[in-house]
């Protein structure tokens, strides 16, 4: 599956994200180096805090299927990844993150150009 109809799922399951308090539906869609996909939504709750990102819960469907790091291939997100899911996208070590840019644009880039000078727990 190409980049740009992983980014088309990711917008199809926004749909059925769970945002009554932002409004705000964002998508993700996970592709696998072997050719599965897992999709997410973002995940509100009356105390806002415990709310989950899109792109969290497409990773936990994953990994919750046998998926982790290095396993991972592409990542695509309706909106720019907010910085504690560029963290998680860091883990997995994903090549490919496809997101609509502020400018609108749909865009791919590395994690690395997304999190520069990455955390790592030391050894
Ligand atoms: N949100 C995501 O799902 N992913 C992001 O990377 C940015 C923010 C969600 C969290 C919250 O439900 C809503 O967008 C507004 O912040």
């Amino acid at each position: 599956m190409s980049g740009r109809d992983l980014y088309d799922r990711a917008v199809a399951v926004a749909e059925r994200a769970y945002a009554p308090y932002s409004k705000y539906r964002v998508g993700a869609a996970v592709r696998t180096r072997d050719g599965s996909v897992f999709e997410g939504v973002n995940v509100e709750n009356a105390a806002y805090p415990l709310g989950v990102c899109a792109e969290k819960s497409a990773l936990v469907r994953a990994v919750s299927e046998g998926y982790g790091p290095g396993q991972i291939e592409a990542i695509a997100i309706t909106a720019s990844p907010c910085g504690g899911c560029r963290q998680w996208l860091h883990e997995f070590g994903i090549d490919e993150v496809i997101f609509r840019d502020a400018e609108g644009e749909i865009v791919t880039r590395s994690v690395q150009q997304l999190l520069p000078e990455s955390w790592d727990l030391p050894e």
